[in-house]
């Protein structure tokens, strides 16, 4: 039988899929080190447990309206009005299932069949395989500098007739670099005048470091009504509660409205569960925020540290997320080959820059223990530097150099 075309047009995820892989080395025993993770240890606030225990214990759990619960909503207001100094009315608030969702419905709303969505590389995973299910073409584009931080002319030049949206993340997955506010402003003015949506993917905005503010879209925008801005968010990386799948997307309340029945048809409302866990989350003490955002810091630096035994990689410091991006092709330029080598030689998974459309590099991730960042960052010099020779002890085994 046929599948369809655009079925087959879209590839799997390779982050997910090199997730699974790891679970099933670990689970034979392997000595593996995950340094490609995309979640941050540690345990999802009491409060979100404790409301979501709460409703489970009465047995009663109902469909959610498909725009999400109005508690969940409000809060997502409040937690808008804190952190972006604009208040959304209830009317411009849409609880998704995962910030993933709320993006794809944020593009099935705004795109036509063959419009453009334009976006710079390297990319998070998803971007283009989401532009291709709402039927629009996605527009990676190469950026004029080094340092991951676009100038407007890199989306002018791809600009034309069919672009829709410009599509952004700061800071960035995968690179961890935050745009400067300038940047922000400029992006915010240009879409306006073009008659583009700007959908600005901030999942990340509170795992910023080095004291940084981190400049919104919003700083640049006077509200949501009649706004060509929509503002994708969520809890799973900020209260590391990625497998409660809660999102949510603020933007023009006739836009969310479509946005609403667009996702009444696929999954409905998410879960009244969950939109009780994301609830406990939000308004629960902050405490475990800032928390994770200082044991990240650490992290980084540490990363960065151990990595400067590699003198032939590039880096930019990250200044956001728990990634950072680094230039291999020093050492091997197919990203791929390398991280199945790592993979294979020392038990470390990396995540090929292919992935996320720039080659030659790979996503390191410093979500993880301390310890565990040490030892994988020590394998992998083991591994690229010539001038070590002495075996290296994993675990049980032995490596020898080839
Ligand atoms: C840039 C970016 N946007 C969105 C998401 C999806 O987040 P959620 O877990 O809320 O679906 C991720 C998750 O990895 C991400 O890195």
């Amino acid at each position: 039988m046929e599948i369809s075309k655009l079925g087959l047009s879209i590839g799997e995820s390779m982050t997910l899929k090199l997730n699974e892989t790891f679970g099933i080395l670990k689970a034979k025993g392997e000595p593996v080190i995950h340094l490609g993770g995309g979640e941050p240890h540690g345990k999802a606030p009491l409060k979100a447990i404790e409301l979501t225990n709460e409703l489970l214990q009465t047995g009663v759990v109902r469909y959610s309206p498909s725009i999400g619960t109005k508690e969940l909503r409000e809060a997502v207001r409040d937690y808008t009005y804190k952190f972006y100094g604009k208040k959304p009315e209830l009317k411009n608030v849409i609880i998704s299932t995962g910030a993933k969702q709320a993006l794809l419905v944020a593009m099935q709303a705004v795109l036509n069949p063959g419009e453009e969505v334009i976006f710079p590389k390297p990319y998070w995973v998803s971007y283009p395989e989401m532009v291709k299910l709402a039927n629009g073409n996605p527009v990676a584009i190469d950026l004029k500098n080094p340092g991951f931080i676009p100038e407007i002319s890199d989306f002018e030049k791809a600009l034309t007739p069919k672009t829709r949206a410009i599509l952004i993340n700061s800071p960035n997955n995968p690179t961890g670099i935050m745009y400067p506010g300038s940047l922000i402003k400029d992006l915010v003015s240009f879409t306006k005048e073009k008659g583009l949506y700007l959908i600005m993917d901030d999942i990340y905005h509170r795992l910023v470091f080095d004291n940084l503010k981190h400049p919104s879209v919003l700083d640049y925008a006077s509200g949501f009504e009649g706004s060509h801005i929509i503002l994708v968010n969520g809890i799973s990386k900020t209260y590391a509660m990625t497998g409660f799948r809660i999102g949510w997307a603020v933007a023009d309340s006739s836009l969310i409205k479509v946005m609403v029945n667009l996702q009444s048809h696929q999954t409905g409302g998410p879960s009244p569960l969950l939109q009780k866990a994301a609830l406990g989350a939000i308004i629960d003490d902050q405490s475990g925020v800032e928390e994770l955002r200082s044991t990240l810091e650490e992290n980084r630096n540490l990363m960065l540290e151990l990595l400067k035994r590699l003198d032939k990689v590039k880096i930019y410091k990250p200044s956001g997320t728990f990634y950072m991006y680094v230039d291999f092709s020093a050492y091997e330029p197919d990203s791929m080959k390398l991280s199945a080598y790592l993979l294979e030689k020392v038990k470390v998974l990396t995540m090929p820059g292919k992935a996320f459309g720039l080659d030659g590099h790979l996503r390191l991730s410093y979500c993880g223990e301390a310890d565990e960042i040490t030892e994988g960052i020590n394998r992998l010099v083991w591994a690229l530097d010539e001038n070590i020779t002495e075996p290296l002890e994993i675990g049980t085994q032995t490596i020898f150099k080839d």
